[in-house]
């Protein structure tokens, strides 16, 4: 049976690269595609708006009015916005994949119990090779332990307004919760100034804004005499669209709950 799925912020960076995603994907297809409701694209062919030609999928203003027209939304938008979308899906029965990112941690708590009724899927980056990373960095801490000092780096394009990356935090996350450290207390956001010497258990975070990269994640282990680094590069944001569709297909069959793409991919 094929999937249907709806893209809201389908004119978005990566509501674009969603539908071509969905277009080369097996078994689904794109049903619903959505907009702001005063958005100058309603009723524009969804299709032609990625550049791929037409596809008869309308772009609409109401995720109410189209619900029984998708079995998955996968949304990346803005905090607000996801948080309104997935009041709708829960009081539809609808899944949900949610990509974005910046949530406070009052909008996050608010979305997890909004999205209790469902099954749903919540990730920072929706990258394999990310994924991977996540796994690496879990070992690299427990066998590094506290003896490394941890400091994470991350590049994006000069439009991304929140900082550091969600991707960056999660990283940052794995390796507090590998050390056993709460990285509410242990992060360090950018330094200037006369900081004074290096809390051994913090974890720092750097950000870069720049041009047009899509998004860069490092993380060093340095200590005395050897400096260990996990990488990930990130050149065209298909990775995040495929890996955000392969969600979308594995929570087909799924009863509600919320998942990881590490729960996606198996890696849990
Ligand atoms: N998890 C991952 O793997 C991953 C990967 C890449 C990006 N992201 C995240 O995904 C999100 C979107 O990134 P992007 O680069 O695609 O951004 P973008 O190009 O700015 O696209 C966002 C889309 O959402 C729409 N939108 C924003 N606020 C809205 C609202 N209140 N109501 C309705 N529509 C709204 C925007 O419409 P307007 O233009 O009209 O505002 C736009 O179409 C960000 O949070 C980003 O960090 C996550």
């Amino acid at each position: 049976m094929t999937l249907r799925i709806a893209v809201t912020g389908a004119a978005g960076r990566m509501g674009k690269t969603l539908i071509e995603a969905i277009a080369q994907a097996d078994g689904c297809q794109l049903t619903a595609a959505l907009e702001r409701s005063d958005s100058s694209l309603i009723g524009v062919d969804a299709g032609e708006l990625a550049g791929l030609g037409k596809n008869g999928v309308i772009v609409s203003g109401d995720l109410s009015a189209v619900a029984d027209q998708f079995d998955v939304l996968i949304d990346f938008t803005a905090p607000a916005a996801t948080l309104a979308n997935a009041k709708v899906c829960a009081a539809k029965g609808k899944k949900l994949v949610v990509g974005t990112t910046g949530f406070t941690p009052e909008q996050k708590a608010e979305l997890l119990a909004v999205l209790q009724p469902v099954a749903a899927c919540m990730a920072s980056n929706y990258s394999t090779g990310v994924n991977l990373c996540f796994k690496l960095l879990d070992i690299a801490a427990k066998v590094l332990g506290d003896d490394y000092n941890v400091e994470v780096i991350e590049a994006h394009h000069r439009h991304k307004v929140d900082a550091p990356s969600g991707t960056a935090l999660s990283m940052g996350e794995v390796v507090a919760n590998a050390l056993g450290r709460d990285l509410r207390s242990v992060a360090v956001y950018g330094r200037e100034g006369q900081t004074g010497a290096r809390k051994p258990e913090t974890i720092g975070f750097a950000t870069v804004r720049a041009g047009d990269i899509v998004g860069d994640h490092t993380v060093m282990f340095a200590a005395d005499g050897e400096r260990v680094e996990i990488t990930h590069k990130a050149s065209s944001r298909m990775s995040f669209a495929r890996g955000a569709v392969r969600a979308a297909t594995w929570l087909g069959d799924k009863q509600p709950g919320l998942f990881s793409m590490q729960d996606v991919l198996g890696l849990n």
